[in-house]
């Protein structure tokens, strides 16, 4: 039911912070400790490498998951579009790991690597918002993100459970095989500011309804830009508005920029800037300086601590690793307003549906 809300979409950036919170609560206990099922760390302590696997929008939370894997338990990560990883012939490494994203736990190109990978005997877990989903029940391990069931077509809380429960069951992992940095990661205390920061940005929502209409609804075209995990959340930004306003947008490496794409820029072209690690903040703000001087409509995306004068958006200060979390949700915002403000319908786009059970 979407209760107050016109559309299930707003309904459920809105829950956001409390998926967090529950999410939290469920895997983490009140000091701290991982209440993740020591048989899953165990299976993936053997792993000489972890394979993350997913489509579309779990693709990109598989792609946030990365840096936490490599940081907080130093097991080489890699992150694989299933549909492309299921016919590519992969060179495995000798003791993989795989770990499938997927909300509805029913999407056909996972499950046919699932299925690969099964076949040659390597162990496999499936993190899902859907208990007892055909990739839940065939994998050897189950996480549920328990966000609550997601009816708008494109996925919001989703996206953001799934990035909370890799950060969670990285300090897990990374905890039990005696790692200092996972140990001092207060991952409960960090989740929690996480929702609050959360609440401030959905707190702010008509601001990005006033930018849609003035800067988006009429763009045939718009970018998002970043560095590093930044720039995986303007893929996941760009999809978010690709899919529900039928904008063409993109998300580009900054840096990149200069290497072919600063092509596309135009008078009154909106870019997108996600600027919230400190070591590359100063060069994606450069680069947006420089869509700016060929006519672009520039918005910045900050955290406090990096914050500069004049930047639209400055998110609450969180651990660097957890900023996607907080960066996703004005893009949401602003793709769900762009969609209401051209008049679609923000809960169901042309041609999309909700689980993809075909090839
Ligand atoms: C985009 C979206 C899709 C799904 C993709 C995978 O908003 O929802 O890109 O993320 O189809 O679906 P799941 O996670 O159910 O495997």
């Amino acid at each position: 039911d979407k209760g107050i809300y016109p559309y299930y979409m707003l309904k459920e950036i809105n829950e956001q912070p409390n998926v967090l919170r529950k999410l939290s609560q469920k895997y983490l206990s009140e000091d701290g400790q991982s209440k993740i099922d020591p048989k899953i760390l165990e299976a993936m302590k053997a792993a000489d490498r972890l394979y993350i696997v997913g489509a579309g929008t779990s693709y990109h939370a598989g792609l946030v998951g990365k840096n936490m894997f490599e940081k907080l338990v130093g097991i080489p990560t890699e992150v694989e579009v299933a549909s492309e990883f299921a016919y590519a012939d992969p060179l495995f490494s000798e003791k993989p790991f795989f770990i499938f994203l997927t909300q509805s736990g029913e999407t056909a190109d996972s499950r046919v690597v699932l299925q690969n990978v099964t076949k040659r005997g390597f162990p496999t877990l499936t993190i899902t918002n859907v208990q007892n989903s055909t990739l839940s029940r065939e994998a050897d391990y189950t996480l549920l993100l328990d966000a609550g069931p997601e009816i708008s077509v494109a996925s919001t809380k989703a996206y953001t459970a799934q990035i909370a429960l890799e950060a969670i069951l990285a300090k897990s992992l990374g905890e039990s095989l005696g790692l200092k940095r996972a140990a001092d990661f207060n991952l409960r205390q960090q989740l929690g500011l996480v929702a609050t920061g959360m609440q401030a940005v959905i707190d702010e929502k008509d601001h990005f309804d006033e930018v849609s209409k003035q800067y988006f609804v009429e763009a045939s075209k718009a970018f998002y830009i970043g560095r590093g995990i930044d720039y995986y959340v303007s893929l996941e930004a760009a999809l978010k508005l690709k899919e529900i306003s039928y904008i063409i947008a993109e998300g580009f490496a900054s840096g990149e920029l200069k290497h072919g794409t600063i092509a596309l820029i135009e008078e009154g072209t909106p870019v997108v800037a996600i600027a919230t690690q400190a070591k590359t903040a100063s060069l994606t703000r450069n680069n947006l300086e420089e869509t700016k001087s060929r006519g672009a409509k520039t918005f910045t995306i900050s955290t406090e601590s990096l914050a500069e004068d004049g930047d639209d958006i400055v998110l609450q200060d969180v651990d660097e690793m957890l900023t996607p979390l907080l960066s996703v949700v004005p893009a949401q915002l602003l793709a769900y307003y762009t969609s209401l403000n051209k008049g679609l319908n923000v809960d169901r786009p042309r041609n999309l549906a909700k689980s993809v059970t075909v090839e």
